[in-house]
């Protein structure tokens, strides 16, 4: 069975995009799934990034993959861009893909809802990112809720096109979802996000972490009077970390009463702290070796590239593009 899932180089990651996605790959890796996870840099153009800073993220991301417990002896990290055959794919799904079923896509329907002047690639997104999950045949693909939708545009597009051929050429993928972290709130109660400016970075610096987790949003509840840990930020992102029985604890705390925000937001950078300094430290060692990291992402797209080819040369002959010549 393979798992395939990647993540856009706009940053480096934060609880959100750990809890809510990342961790699931590194427990499908733990349960011995076929791995294909990459830096989703294709995926940034529609937004126009700074290459400087694209180039840099795209390390980030890959770094944190590593120190969060991706091991390359064990799944394929890989470079999109580095696998032109997605774009070739993209290219070809479109011509089974209805505009209505892009025309319904979230990310698209939001920004023109807003007036926002969109680009063709914007348009374009949920199809390629049908091409990257068809293209490796993945069978789940770990992310969080919000990606959910792209996925059942994946599956709707490989359908048809099974269908339009009378052939089970791709799988029909199913979305995974880890249903108890689905949404992770940022500081501001908001879904977290790099978007809305709310999220606690999994490897800020010290002083960034303690200026995130302090900001959190909190209601004006004094100090000694009860408070329902449900309608606490500090409490639902705690929860998330800390062993349950000192989520429990602090849950059972903050509805006792003289138990304040501030207490509970110590409580939560401690948890934080202890959570990820060890990946932390890992990630550390690994940014001294540039030349080892530029192996890994190497080599791992040159094996997602060797299954890539062989999906393509696959779809065209079932399209009939020129398929005696392979
Ligand atoms: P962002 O919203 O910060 O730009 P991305 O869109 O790059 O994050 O998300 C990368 C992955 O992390 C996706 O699978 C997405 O579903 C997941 N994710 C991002 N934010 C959250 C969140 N707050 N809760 C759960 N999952 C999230
Ligand atoms: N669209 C995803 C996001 O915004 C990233 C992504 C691109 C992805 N291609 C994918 C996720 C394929 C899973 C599978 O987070």
């Amino acid at each position: 069975m393979r798992s395939l899932s990647g993540i856009k180089p706009t940053g480096t990651l934060h609880l959100g995009n750990y809890f809510g996605a990342a961790r699931q790959f590194e427990i499908m890796q733990q349960k011995n799934y076929e791995g294909f996870y990459f830096v989703a840099d294709y995926h940034t153009l529609n937004t126009l990034p700074d290459p400087k800073k694209l180039e840099e993220n795209t390390w980030n991301i890959l770094l944190d993959y590593l120190a969060f417990g991706l091991d390359p002896e064990k799944s394929t990290i890989f470079l999109q861009s580095q696998v032109p055959e997605v774009a070739e794919l993209a290219f070809i799904l479109g011509n089974y893909t209805p505009m209505g079923l892009m025309q319904r896509a979230h990310s698209y329907k939001e920004k023109t809802e807003k007036n926002e002047v969109i680009n063709v690639g914007l348009f374009y997104y949920p199809l390629l990112m049908t091409a990257d999950i068809l293209l490796y045949k993945s069978n789940v693909v770990p992310v969080g809720k919000d990606q959910k939708q792209h996925v059942e545009i994946a599956r709707d597009i490989a359908g048809a096109f099974n269908f339009h051929y009378q052939r089970d050429l791709f799988i029909i993928p199913e979305p995974f979802i880890a249903d108890s972290v689905a949404v992770v709130p940022g500081t501001d109660g908001q879904k977290m996000s790099k978007s809305y400016g709310n999220t606690i970075e999994m490897f800020a610096t010290d002083a960034d972490l303690k200026k995130q987790v302090m900001g959190i949003v909190t209601d004006s509840t004094p100090l000694e009077e009860p408070k329902d840990p449900e309608l606490c930020n500090v409490y639902k992102i705690f929860r998330l970390i800390a062993p349950k029985e000192q989520a429990d604890e602090m849950a059972a705390k903050l509805r006792a009463g003289g138990y304040g925000y501030g207490h509970a937001k110590k409580a939560l950078l401690a948890a934080v702290h202890e959570f990820f300094d060890p990946m932390r430290r890992r990630r550390e060692e690994l940014a001294k070796n540039p030349d080892y990291l530029r192996g890994v992402l190497k080599s791992g797209s040159e094996r997602a590239r060797d299954v890539a080819i062989e999906t393509i040369k696959e779809v065209k002959r079932c399209v009939g593009l020129v398929g005696n010549i392979y």
